[in-house]
């Protein structure tokens, strides 16, 4: 039978977690809020545009709906700046040879992921040729823990949710797997979340501990 790998982006793919905290960072110092690395952890997963609602409330303040669109705005200019720079291959440990493995097992290679510059990453590092589909954050209405972006991985790439495998960084995504009825593998290193299937370090043990 069919069975699929949904992988989400940020924080299992690729390590872009660290630009998107410099990026919201430089934003927060212009209303003088110092933005906090434990911060940015509540943000894994988390929409563009309910992390800068978060960070606004953090800060205590409030904005105008033109000008959360305008801040939302410079925060993906500075990020892109910061995704430019990648270079094809550099993806995290063990990336490359799990893509190449599910792809010559016939395995259905999808991404579900919340950002909007999937595409573009995916490019950047080289390694979008691998996916069977791409479901975005532009191609959904409810962010994770809602199930959408994963049960329209699963249909696109004509697999059943009881066959997909998701692997997730962060806990809404987990959520999001689970609430999809899915079997979800946690890329957790710090050992911080909860509600998985099973648990890696990284991409490198998946094959390991196929
Ligand atoms: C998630 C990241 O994958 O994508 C979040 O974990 C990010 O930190 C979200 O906010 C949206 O990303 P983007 O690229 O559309 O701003
Ligand atoms: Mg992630």
């Amino acid at each position: 039978d069919a069975t699929a790998v949904i992988f989400d982006l940020d924080g299992v793919l690729v390590d872009t977690a660290v630009f998107h905290y410099q990026a919201w960072k430089r934003l927060a110092k212009q209303f003088d809020f110092d933005f906090t690395e434990a911060e940015n952890e509540q943000l894994k997963g988390v929409s563009r545009v309910d992390s800068l609602n978060l960070i606004l409330k953090w800060a205590n303040k409030e904005v105008p709906a033109e000008e959360k669109e305008q801040l939302a705005a410079l925060k993906n200019t500075w990020y892109l700046e910061l995704v430019e720079n990648m270079q094809d291959g550099d993806v995290l440990p063990g990336t490359i040879d799990l893509l190449t493995y599910l792809k010559a097992t016939d395995k259905k290679i999808a991404l579900g992921s919340a950002s909007k510059n999937a595409v573009r990453i995916l490019e950047k590092t080289g390694i979008l040729r691998y996916f069977d589909a791409i479901i975005d954050g532009n191609a959904v209405k409810n962010s994770k823990p809602d199930p959408e972006v994963f049960l329209k991985a699963a249909t696109s790439v004509g697999v059943e949710p009881a066959a997909c495998v998701v692997l997730e960084d962060a806990q809404a995504g987990i959520e999001a797997a689970k609430a999809a009825k899915m079997q979800v593998i946690a890329v957790d290193k710090s050992h911080v979340l909860t509600n998985y299937d099973a648990r890696v370090d990284d991409l490198s043990e998946i094959l390991i501990s196929e």
